[in-house]
């Protein structure tokens, strides 16, 4: 049994705190580093994402971890456990955020492995197992269409086939690390083996209402969605606006945008299913033309795979149908696919108890969202705690928020989760 603060769980001893308020002074200061003057946006290996890496290690450093940013840009806080043989275990979420993000996606599972480190250093304590604590780059895939990059490579999973995905400025992956003098060889050295973990946490806003609306301020994620991208490029006849007859028209825009409503009807069948449509474009268009080419990305995710797959099949039948039927072409590639996976039965039980010993109602749900939890799975015994969201739940928006209380009572919960863990 751990030797837990004054004797008691760290749960129970943990003096009303200021995790909260750390917690949100330490988001609010990493989201002042952004690529956007008006809005947070920190996205792969920009001048921002490396200055949140670099305070990161900070950070971390001075909450009595050893502290690195990688080589593909993680940064890992080490705080080593009394046996010098010990198993590891993880804590991590990213540092990454989508365009005119909100502060907490990612960042409040870091900076709430942080302040928990950083009060069992503070209270002279050492646990039966190291931790790292790792903020993961490029989670959203916003710069290469590549998501969990950094989780990824520390799972031993990265997949060389990236290397040669392009971001806006047609730079590739394998371009931007050679650039940063990175070798593939230091990359695959960073992957863990399984027999050295003992277990992988992260803490995650939930990204939804579902804690709003029953008003709990964290719940046990029970699985993570499974996800599949893709991007669709229609191929049609341009012409000019003014002289062609509807009746002859075969506009690649109009048939994208049947296309699009067809992804809406098939996810709209009810249960965990969604599909979204987050990027159109005409490459060229102008506003007198006919449109030739139209092009549009495509995410279907599930509960369940055969669920999922059966969505996408329906889809691809639906976008050839009519794209014959309005004598275009539409071809469809896809750029990713992540199995759902279901989130360790004793990580889920664990979490129960500490949330039950913090004087809460043990809630599972399941995750819409993806996390790098996923890279994990496999690997190690994966559990994640959501952390209750305000305004509505939304998230991938500045309107994201989290209250202190809240983060506080994460912090409390992952400090009993720790002491219970041998
Ligand atoms: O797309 C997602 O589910 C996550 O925000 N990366
Ligand atoms: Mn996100
Ligand atoms: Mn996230």
């Amino acid at each position: 049994m751990l030797e837990t603060p004054r004797g008691t769980r760290a749960g129970e001893s943990i003096p009303p705190g200021d995790f909260g308020k750390r917690i949100i002074d330490l988001a609010r200061r990493l989201a002042r580093f952004s690529e956007t003057p008006d809005a947070l946006t920190c996205t792969y290996f920009s001048p921002a994402h490396k200055a949140v890496a670099a305070e990161l290690r900070n950070q971390m450093q001075a909450a009595g971890m050893t502290a690195a940013v990688d080589a593909v840009g993680n940064v890992v806080g080490h705080y080593p456990s009394a046996a010098a043989t010990a198993k590891t275990f993880l804590i991590g979420s990213h540092d990454d955020t989508v365009a005119n993000a909100g502060a907490f996606d990612g960042r409040l599972g870091i900076l709430t492995g942080l302040v928990a480190i950083e009060f069992l250093h503070r209270a002279g304590r050492r646990l039966p197992f190291h931790l790292d604590l790792i903020a993961f780059a490029e989670e959203e895939g916003v710069r290469f269409s590549a998501p969990y990059l950094g989780s990824a490579v520390v799972a031993g999973r990265f997949d060389d086939s990236l290397l040669t995905r392009t971001d806006a400025a047609g730079v590739t992956l394998g371009q931007l690390l050679e650039d940063h003098n990175i070798d593939l060889a230091a990359i695959r050295g960073l992957g863990r083996a399984a027999d050295t973990l003992c277990g992988y946490l992260e803490v995650h806003i939930e990204q939804g209402p579902v804690l709003l609306e029953r008003n709990l301020p964290v719940g046990i994620v029970s699985a993570i969605a499974g996800s599949a991208r893709f991007r669709v490029a229609v191929r049609g006849t341009a012409g000019h606006a003014g002289t062609v007859p509807m009746r002859l028209r075969h506009d690649a825009a109009a048939a994208a945008a049947e296309m699009i409503l067809a992804v809406e009807r098939r996810c709209a069948t009810g249960g965990a299913l969604v599909g979204t449509v987050g990027q159109v474009a005409v490459p060229h268009g102008l506003i007198n033309v006919i449109a030739g080419r139209c092009e549009f990305s495509l995410d279907i995710r599930a509960g369940d795979d055969a669920t999922r797959d059966a969505a996408i099949a329906d889809i691809s039948a639906a976008i050839s149908q009519i794209a014959g039927r309005r004598g275009v072409t539409a071809e469809i590639a896809e750029i990713g696919r992540h199995a759902a996976v279901p989130c360790a039965a004793t990580m889920q039980s664990a979490l129960a108890r500490s949330i039950a010993r913090a004087g809460v109602e043990p809630f599972h749900l399941p995750s819409g969202a993806g996390h790098d939890a996923v890279m994990f799975a496999g690997l190690t015994e994966i559990g994640m705690l959501f952390v209750r969201c305000g305004n509505g739940g939304i998230s991938h928006s500045p309107l994201e928020t989290v209250t202190e209380a809240d983060a506080d009572l994460a912090a409390r919960i992952v400090l009993d989760l720790l002491a219970n863990l041998a």
